[in-house]
């Protein structure tokens, strides 16, 4: 199946294997991937070459967070029978146009995108960088490009490295001929999930994350124990919903009972324990599906056969693109 026969867009999308997924990765990607995998036909990546811009020096742990992401995704209600999950270093052909694209990109091009500057500060690299982290954006082009999809469901803080995406599909079109469509960018509505320390940013390295994983009793602990409006000290204090991590699941997962949650905090007539309690029962009506589909998916060997058929399905695509590549760049020197 493709997208002439089918006639439906592409989505092509993914996460580098760095661990579990949790619940910011589920409103800045996942939601989107599962809405729209009908109406899309859609390639998941498992980035691991990408990992290894940053970790390289612990690629024993691939073998495992390869498998746990691609199970995440498939909690997260992904349907292996109509989407195709897939291993980024087992498509030779990502790497070939890796290798062809890298010719007109411009280092300073990479050096001034906006999310390699804001990385490469997190991860101490302002001063050495490896020439494979510099390059990810380029390697995520190809890895866009290699199925030529039209649309990118990512999280706001990807938008930069997505540009690099429109920019090399531009370009190559200029230089050799049309091959690649423009893919576009998709947001989601709720960009980013605050931590549960109140951080700006959900996130493993900061270890203030609800995991797609976690037990009705870890959710709990986590919100009972996550930071609110300190001003608050007694339930009836007067409380500052915007400056409030749980106000802030509210307004991600709870959109229909935000005004009435709004006015009580500010009224100081809920108290931050039962405004807590609602927020678990809401994230436990996601999480419970989740666990659901995680047990029937978590079998021995059932991980390892859609991501086995999910990249054979990759690299019939690749392999349909770089004979077009190749055509256009003159490459193309055998029949
Ligand atoms: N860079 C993405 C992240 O860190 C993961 C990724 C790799 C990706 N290749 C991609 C995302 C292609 C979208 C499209 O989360």
């Amino acid at each position: 199946m493709n997208a002439e026969t089918t006639g439906r867009k592409r989505i092509l999308t993914g996460d580098r294997p760095t661990g579990p997924l949790h619940l910011g990765h589920y409103v800045g990607s996942l939601q989107n991937r599962v809405a729209l995998q009908k109406e899309y036909e859609t390639f998941i990546i498992v980035a691991d070459v990408q990992t290894l811009s940053t970790n390289f020096d612990h690629p024993e742990h691939l073998p495992v967070d390869v498998r746990q992401v691609t199970l995440d995704n498939l909690s997260a209600g992904l349907d292996p029978d109509i989407v195709n999950i897939f291993i980024q270093s087992m498509v030779p052909q990502i790497a070939e146009l890796t290798v062809f694209f890298s010719m007109f990109i411009t280092v300073n091009r990479l050096r001034h995108n906006p999310t390699i500057k804001t990385e490469a500060g997190q991860y101490g690299f302002e001063e050495n960088m490896t020439y494979g982290f510099l390059g990810y954006p380029v390697s995520q082009a190809a890895d866009i490009l290699f199925c030529r999809a039209d649309l990118v469901p990512v999280g706001e803080d990807q938008l930069p490295v997505v540009e690099v995406s429109r920019f090399t599909a531009r370009r190559f079109n200029e230089l050799y001929g049309k091959v690649f469509p423009e893919p576009e960018g998709l947001k989601s509505e709720t960009a980013r999930l605050v931590g549960l320390d109140g951080q700006a940013k959900m996130s493993k390295s900061l270890g203030n994350c609800i995991y797609l994983h976690d037990s009705t009793e870890e959710v709990r602990k986590k919100l009972m124990s996550a930071v609110t409006d300190p001003a608050r000290i007694h339930k009836d204090d007067p409380g500052h919903p915007q400056i409030c991590t749980i106000f802030s699941y509210h307004r991600a997962f709870n959109r229909g009972e935000l005004p009435d949650i709004e006015e009580r905090c500010r009224k100081g007539t809920i108290g931050c324990v039962a405004c807590k309690t609602r927020m678990l029962q809401v994230i436990e009506n996601i999480l419970e599906p989740v666990r659901e589909r995680r047990i029937q998916f978590d079998k021995p060997g059932r991980v390892d056969e859609i991501l086995k058929k999910g990249t054979e399905a990759a690299c019939f695509e690749g392999s349909r693109t770089m004979q077009l590549v190749r055509e256009a760049m003159h490459t193309d020197y055998f029949d």
